[in-house]
């Protein structure tokens, strides 16, 4: 009788299946509860007891024969990775998802290229096929989601790279890579196949993203989100880790489904995604500045407007984000019902800098979840809204998307915020937002600008409404 084994069972073995069996279904329930905002919460919570399962039912697998390295990497990761959660503030969430979608792909493709060098000549055909497909994947994501946290760092430069020939350029390299994952499938003897497939998987991650402009890179950060899910279900064929194949195939569906939310949200075609070919951009102008008068009021101001208001919608963007105003922004609200005002927020799906930014923070702000309205629910209503106020937003609501073509914006679904009967712009400056295109909306008669921090004008606001009430 084994050590492990209990009337003829093996207990770790049975242990393992059952508590990965039980993480799969926790997985697709916390991911169901993702789906609406109010069961958002439980839904990460169970997630999170699947994940705690899926290692803890992993460390039960009998292929283990060590756990000195296992325990190793867990103290290095816990090292690095409780500072990043801690302090790396929300405003840098896309950079630090795009590390972590970097560090994720390097662990795939690490994991493809162990199980070749140590098993490889052993490997089914279905297995062999496998593995090259998750280190081809893990490597695109890998150098792929380097380049994004460098153009969104800084680091890189945020403007499109492009060159001629650059999708036949893509799409070569990547049918390349493909002929060589037959090949070795064929003849997984070969080495200098595999090697060459390592490289080329890196050096496609690059040339997908580099032709990218900082404006698109929601889009793929999403997309390389799926990619990483995919190598992942691969690693789980591979290694033969059913947990993987399921989490890999919920994360690879699900970024996937959020990568075409994204490019349906900023009018990006669904082919334009896959490819990567954002080129069209780099060919526009610069949009001009625009004429007009800018009408400057103080928070006085504004708030003598407000007080008159039947219905408002609130508009946040990124410098919510950035001023944390989002408490701000609810006592505003709150003092607004009790003066009879209709309030609601009109969530862009890009406005911030990732998907959900603004559903997050005024969830942490106590926001009720039935005042928060998709574009598409509440855009029609700008016109019947006595007042928008727009905090800290500027691309999502910039009317050249909407009306002026060659816009590098244009296209482009926005909040119709310049239909409303008056708008309050809340931001600091004339300073144009993420894409670096003039607003028009900042000189329209019926727009005033209120410039200061969004959270101390907001507090300023909310003084002058108690004193006026
Ligand atoms: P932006 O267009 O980036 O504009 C944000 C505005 O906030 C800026 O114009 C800035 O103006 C203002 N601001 C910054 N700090 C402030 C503060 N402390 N107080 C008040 N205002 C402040 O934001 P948006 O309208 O939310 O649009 C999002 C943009 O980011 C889109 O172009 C989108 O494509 C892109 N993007 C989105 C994502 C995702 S997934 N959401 C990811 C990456 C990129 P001042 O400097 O004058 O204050």
């Amino acid at each position: 009788m084994g050590v492990y084994d209990l009337f003829g069972v093996d207990v770790r073995q049975t242990g393992y299946l059952f508590t990965l069996l039980i993480a799969s279904v926790l997985f697709l329930i916390g991911l169901r509860g993702l789906s609406r905002a109010e069961t958002s919460r439980r839904g990460l919570s169970l997630a999170g007891l699947a994940m705690l399962l899926a290692v803890v039912g992993t460390l039960l697998n009998k292929r283990i024969v060590t756990y000195e390295w296992i325990v190793g990497g867990l103290v290095v990761g816990t090292v690095i990775g409780v500072p990043m959660g801690r302090w790396i503030p929300m405003t840098k969430m896309p950079e630090r998802i795009a590390l972590s979608h970097a560090f994720g792909g390097l662990a795939v493709a690490l994991v493809g290229v162990a199980e070749y060098f140590n098993h490889g000549l052993e490997l089914s055909a279905f297995d062999l096929g496998a593995v090259g497909f998750e280190v081809l994947l893990g490597t695109i994501t890998f150098t792929g989601s380097l380049m994004a946290f460098g153009k969104l760092m800084g680091i890189l430069p945020g403007r499109p790279q492009t060159f001629p020939g650059q999708n036949a350029l893509n799409l070569a390299v990547l049918a390349i890579a493909l002929c060589l994952l037959a090949m070795l499938v064929a003849r997984p003897d070969q080495r200098v196949l595999f090697n060459t497939l390592v490289a080329l998987g890196l050096l496609l991650g690059v040339l997908m993203v580099v032709r990218i402009g900082g404006a698109d890179m929601p889009v793929v950060i999403c997309l390389l989100n799926s990619y990483a899910g995919l190598a992942a279900a691969a690693t789980g064929f591979a290694v033969n880790v059913p947990v993987l194949i399921v989490c890999g195939a919920l994360d690879g569906g699900s970024g996937f489904i959020l990568a075409l939310h994204m490019s349906k949200a900023m009018n990006r075609s669904f082919r334009n995604v896959i490819f990567g070919a954002f080129g069209a951009r780099t060919h526009l102008k610069q949009a001009e500045k625009h004429a007009g008068v800018v009408r400057e009021g103080t928070p006085e101001d504004a708030a003598e407007l407000l007080k008159l208001a039947n219905s408002v919608i609130v508009v946040p963007g990124y410098g919510m984000a950035v001023a944390q105003a989002q408490h701000a922004v609810r006592d505003l609200a709150e003092l607004l019902e009790k003066t009879g005002a209709a309030v609601r927020y009109a969530i862009h799906p890009v406005a911030g800098r990732m998907p959900g930014h603004m559903n997050v923070l005024l969830a942490e702000a106590n926001v009720p979840y039935d005042q928060l309205y998709e574009l598409d629910l509440i855009n029609d209503d700008f016109p019947r809204t006595d007042v928008s106020i727009v905090v800290g937003a500027n691309d999502v609501v910039n009317p050249a998307a909407r009306d002026t073509p060659g816009s590098p914006i244009y296209g482009m679904p926005i909040l119709n915020v310049d239909q409303s009967k008056a708008v309050i712009v809340l931001k600091r400056s004339m300073n144009p937002g993420f894409a670096g295109v003039e607003n028009g909306l900042f000189v329209k008669p019926n727009t005033m600008m209120v410039f200061g921090d969004a959270k101390k004008t907001l507090a300023q606001i909310s003084a002058a409404v108690k004193q006026e009430r």
